[in-house]
């Protein structure tokens, strides 16, 4: 049953075979004379003599076509290191790019933050010489230990310097030299100072700035020096895994689909997009794996980035420390006597000094200090010239991309010049529709993979190592989500130890721990934070004339820090109730004779 009449047929026939004939003849052309091989042979840098002047019997070639053929088996090899160099370039081009990004990225970080400490540093210099002259200058040492200590908590972390012992050790030392100061007349031996410095928690000499600062300074730095180590971390990996080498049947099959045409005398014929990506998915099925992970660790790297901006604001804690440890110092003036009176009733009484009677008054040498108003205009800015908004701006938007990067990586390079789009294409034998179907990315589906032989058994090591590697990285990362620093536990055996448990989870609200000097009495809770999510509460602080007011008196210190919708105070809720309802606790109980105010 046709519509056609048998002549019809007989003569769509003859133009079908002569179609044909036709095609297989202009191949044929080709391959008798080889000379467009030759051309793009010699064009790859390699020796044209190597090329036959005509198409010879390719029945020795191991992977193109066997047949009449332009290549011979040392052409094929040659070609084969060729296309072994051809498909690595492109992606090592994408992991240089992606690896220098980051690196800069890593750089304009770490710059900002140094500069910060630095500029916090220089800031605090300046401001203390104006506003306690001698006084400041004689003991300037401690500061700069303190600042010392705090780089080197941003640079090696929590392995190097506990923080919140760190800043315990500066209150106490920064007490027992304001207490001498304010107490002259007086002479105490080290025994007696001891028992000052132990007592600094609950005389609380500096209100409440230590334990503000300590929130902040942790959450700040946990969440800087996380999430630098973060962009370091990404260029190593990436480096890594660019490292890792083709597999010898990647490698021929890039061959084949690169360099076949040529033995066939195609020369400039490409592959088709389908027959290209099975080819990579193949070569790339190891660092395909990587994609999860990758992206997990993105995800927690764009959380924290959220966290910089927000609450955990790296400059609006490290700008404004002058500010706020010269707050604490005007409290330590005005409690001056009632923490005198305090340690005087819980050390004892001091003996007169000898020295202070026989040549110096109070007015000379006491502490009196003289608060001028103090101008915040000639702040230096930080040389990176740019505000942490913009870089995590930045960074975010970096990172963002960068997702999927492993897994579209076939994509990538099977594109543009690469293939030929449409059915006019090298399929691997012939130039026509590639009929297999595209199998997915990753190794286990590499198991139906026509163009590339891959062993799913044999998970590459290197990137098997690098996904743990990120998978680490990420829970620090989300540790530092929540201000914890857990990068340095994983060296020690077992988990927690002296960072974790201490405080006041103790079912028992110890009260001995208050006078142990080696460890800090109220620990936050981390798993209990809330999250000062919407809005980014930022911190933002109120300076101007006057922030330091002159003299003693009743006013408080219009400067403060401020936070938007109260999130900080809602967080400290959260982060410090325990320890405080365990410091209100131990207040009642182990130092009533000191009867300190609320
Ligand atoms: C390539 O094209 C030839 C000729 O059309 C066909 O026989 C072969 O199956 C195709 N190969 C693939 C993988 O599609």
């Amino acid at each position: 049953a046709t519509f056609f009449p048998p002549s019809t047929l007989l003569v769509l026939c003859v133009v079908c075979t002569l179609v044909v004939f036709s095609v297989s003849m202009t191949a044929e052309q080709k391959l008798k004379n080889c000379n467009e091989v030759r051309a793009a042979y010699s064009s790859k840098g390699f020796n044209v003599n190597d090329v036959p002047n005509k198409g010879v019997n390719g029945a020795s070639l191991k992977v193109c076509p066997q047949g009449f053929s332009c290549c011979t088996v040392e052409m094929e090899e040659k070609l084969s290191q060729q296309s072994h160099t051809e498909i690595k370039a492109p992606v090592s081009r994408l992991s240089t790019n992606l690896q220098s990004t980051f690196r800069q990225r890593h750089d304009h970080f770490d710059k900002f933050f140094r500069e910060l400490l630095k500029n916090a540093e220089v800031s605090l210099h300046s401001m203390f010489v104006r506003t306690y002259g001698m006084m400041y200058v004689q003991n300037a040492e401690l500061f700069k230990k303190f600042f010392e200590a705090l780089t080197r908590y941003y640079v090696s972390g929590g392995a190097a310097v506990n923080l919140d012992s760190m800043l315990s050790d500066f209150w106490a030392d920064l007490l027992e030299r304001m207490f001498r100061l304010v107490n002259v007349q007086y002479e105490f031996t080290d025994a007696y100072m001891e028992c000052v410095s132990r007592h600094t928690e609950q005389l609380q000499p500096f209100g409440d700035v230590p334990r503000k600062l300590r929130i902040q300074l942790t959450r700040a730095f946990v969440a800087a020096r996380t999430f630098v180590r973060g962009l370091t971390l990404m260029p190593e990996v990436v480096n890594k895994v660019s490292m890792v080498s083709a597999s010898p049947s990647c490698v021929r099959a890039s061959m084949k689909m690169l360099y076949c045409p040529y033995c066939s005398g195609q020369v400039a014929l490409k592959p088709c997009q389908n027959y290209c990506l099975n080819v990579l998915r193949g070569c790339l099925a190891n660092q395909a794996d990587l994609d999860t992970e990758w992206n997990n660790f993105l995800d927690a790297m764009l959380s924290l980035a959220e966290r910089l901006e927000g609450p955990f604001n790296f400059e609006s804690v490290m700008d404004p420390i002058d500010v706020k440890i010269s707050e604490a110092i005007m409290n330590m003036q005005e409690n001056s006597m009632q923490v005198s009176q305090k340690v005087f009733q819980g050390c004892g009484q001091p003996k007169p000094s000898k020295a202070f009677r026989s040549k110096r008054s109070i007015k000379d040498t006491g502490f009196n200090g003289r608060f001028r108003p103090y101008s915040p205009d000639a702040r230096p800015t930080t040389a990176a010239g740019t505000s942490l908004d913009r870089l995590t701006t930045d960074v975010k938007k970096k990172l963002k991309h960068a997702k999927k990067f492993w897994s579209t990586l076939p994509e990538t390079v099977c594109a543009g010049e690469r293939i030929a789009p449409g059915d006019e294409c090298w399929n691997g034998t012939a130039k026509s529709r590639y009929e297999s179907v595209v199998i997915g990315n990753g190794l286990a589906n590499q198991v139906s993979n026509p163009d590339v032989d891959v062993d799913i058994t044999k998970p590459d090591i290197v990137i098997r190592s690098q996904i743990a590697v990120l998978k680490e990285m990420t829970s620090w990362l989300k540790a530092a989500h929540s201000g914890n620093d857990i990068s340095f536990e994983t060296d020690e055996d077992g988990s927690g130890g002296e960072e974790s448990g201490s405080g006041c989870d103790s079912p028992s609200c110890d009260t001995d721990m208050y006078f142990s000097t080696t460890r800090s009495p109220v620990k936050p809770r981390i798993d209990s934070v809330g999250s000062p999510s919407a809005g980014g509460g930022r911190l933002t602080r109120k300076r101007g004339a006057g922030a330091l007011r002159a003299g003693p008196g009743p006013a408080r210190s219009p400067l403060e820090i401020k936070v938007a919708g109260q999130e900080e105070e809602e967080n400290d809720q959260n982060w410090w109730s325990e320890g405080e309802n365990c410091q209100r606790d131990f207040k009642k109980t182990a130092f009533r004779t000191l009867d300190y105010p609320p």
